[in-house]
């Protein structure tokens, strides 16, 4: 019966193009830990391909982001205020909130979680397994990290994973931890006039939170929750969640969870990807110029040429062999979430038919989603390969294991899904080369 149902809305929706995403979510089973934007923790977008027959890979980049994490000082704030306003209320209308008679927060701040750790460790199992014939004792992976303390447990978790995959055979480690306060492509701290993406997160705040915070309200009468709360009381269902995990054991939902329901999660969802979309990505005046440092090294490696820029990277950290060797065969980067959207912007990665509108539903057909493109423990890889006709080198960027369509790359140099001449994938990425195109000077300006 549930079957039938729901092939007879697939088909509405087919024949009447479904009035909203919203119903459409609703009438399946969807998994709302995929639909927590930023805060989802890692899973799948795609299903990992071999490269084309006669293809190998040579040489692999990977940016990974960190894994998952408490909530930070700001998100705290509202989570602990939206929680007193409701645990101040003596008697609820609804006992789904019963069980904050009892709760006490106590997350800590920032940091990577047993879980997030668990989850980079798996990644780095993954990229030994995956990639274990580039890997030999002279060419370990050559890892880097932002210097937040959970990106560097992130990558400190993530080399532990693949030495243990290797039976303790490779170890690699962190070589170059890049300051937060200094030069650093794998942060987005340095452009001072870049703005922020309030104005549209605000907008659609005001647009999808009233009934949720009325419906509280009602829960809890006299609570007076605030829209900002209602938002900050979602988010605390993935930090809840995530925090509470049992190693060995799979993830529970927090029961601040079932407080919502799933097109509420999908509301959600699509405050993130507003927030990445003109906070660093394409919304944003001067977001993707905030990835061209990461882009300009990446072609250095690809190419095995110096690095040629003249925005975020630390030159003496790229000029020097031994801080920004050349010569290897995998380079392992951890980052945040901000600057993977400046670099998928700056590289033209998931790019809209329109600028996503703050004040109406998700579009359909928008590839800019945060839980697929920066949930925590988000990777992007760029493996390089040779085809063994032809001396001619190809890349193939994959994002959380989709593999990109690299529309960008000349018709004529792309070979099968994604494969782009690596010659092609260098001219396509003038925005980097030439530095962005007048935008970082006006980061100062
Ligand atoms: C929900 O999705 C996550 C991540 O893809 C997965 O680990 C989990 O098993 C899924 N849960 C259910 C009930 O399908
Ligand atoms: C809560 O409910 C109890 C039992 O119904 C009642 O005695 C009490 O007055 C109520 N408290 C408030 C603040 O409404
Ligand atoms: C993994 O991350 C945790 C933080 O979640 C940290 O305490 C631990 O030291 C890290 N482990 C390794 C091997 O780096
Ligand atoms: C560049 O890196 C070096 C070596 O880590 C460091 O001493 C220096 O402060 C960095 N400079 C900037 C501007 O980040
Ligand atoms: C909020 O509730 C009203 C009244 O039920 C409804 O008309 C409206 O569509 C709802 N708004 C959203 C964004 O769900
Ligand atoms: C809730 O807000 C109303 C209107 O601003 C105010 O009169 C009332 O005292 C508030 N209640 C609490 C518990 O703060
Ligand atoms: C750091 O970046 C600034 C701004 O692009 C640049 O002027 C400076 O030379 C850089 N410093 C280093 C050590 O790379
Ligand atoms: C280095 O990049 C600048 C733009 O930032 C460009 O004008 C210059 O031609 C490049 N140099 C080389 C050797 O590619």
């Amino acid at each position: 019966m549930a079957t039938l149902l729901n092939i007879i809305s697939l088909l509405t929706c087919f024949f009447l193009s479904c009035s909203t995403a919203e119903e459409a979510t609703s009438s399946s089973k969807v998994n709302i830990t995929e639909l927590w934007g930023a805060y989802s923790p890692y899973f799948d977008a795609g299903t990992y391909l071999a490269p084309p027959t006669g293809c190998r890979i040579d040489q692999v980049n990977l940016l990974q982001r960190h894994g998952a994490r408490f909530p930070t000082s700001g998100a705290a704030t509202g989570i602990i205020s939206g929680i007193s306003k409701l645990q101040n209320v003596q008697n609820y209308t609804d006992s789904g909130l019963d069980f904050l008679k009892t709760f006490a927060y106590s997350l800590g701040v920032a940091d990577l979680v047993p879980f997030g750790a668990h989850q980079s460790s798996q990644a780095g199992a993954l990229a030994f397994t995956r990639y274990s014939d580039l890997v030999s004792a002279r060419s370990l992976p050559f890892v880097r990290a932002s210097s937040s303390p959970r990106v560097v447990d992130t990558a400190t978790n993530w080399t532990a994973g693949f030495s243990a995959a290797s039976h303790h055979v490779y170890n690699p480690s962190l070589s170059v931890i890049l300051s937060e306060n200094g030069n650093d492509t794998l942060d987005n701290s340095m452009c001072p006039n870049a703005g922020d993406s309030d104005a549209q997160t605000d907008a659609w705040l005001a647009v999808f939170a009233p009934n949720i915070t009325a419906r509280l309200n009602r829960w809890a009468p006299g609570a007076n929750v605030t829209d900002t709360e209602t938002y900050s009381l979602i988010s605390m269902c993935p930090f809840h969640t995530v925090a509470s995990f049992v190693p060995g054991a799979a993830l529970t939902l927090s029961p601040f969870c079932e407080l919502f329901t799933t097109d509420e999660f999908a509301a959600f969802e699509y405050s993130m990807d507003l927030d990445k979309y003109y906070g660093t990505g394409y919304g944003a005046p001067l977001g993707r110029v905030q990835g061209v440092g990461y882009v300009n090294e990446l072609l250095a490696r690809l190419t095995q040429t110096p690095v040629n820029d003249s925005t975020q990277t630390n030159t003496t950290l790229t000029a020097n062999r031994v801080t920004f060797p050349l010569d290897r065969t995998l380079y392992a980067d951890f980052s945040h979430d901000n600057e993977m959207a400046a670099i998928y912007a700056a590289m033209g990665l998931f790019p809209q038919v329109a600028a996503l509108d703050p004040t109406h539903p998700a579009p359909r057909g928008r590839t800019w989603v945060a839980s697929r493109i920066v949930p925590f423990g988000a990777r992007m890889i760029v493996e390089r390969l040779k085809c063994e006709e032809t001396q001619t080198r190809f890349v193939r960027v994959l994002v959380n294991d989709a593999v990109q369509p690299l529309d960008f790359c000349a018709e004529a140099t792309r070979k099968g899904k994604g494969v782009c001449e690596l010659g092609a994938f260098v001219t396509s990425q003038t925005y980097a080369r030439s530095g962005g195109e007048g935008d970082w000077e006006k980061c100062f300006a």
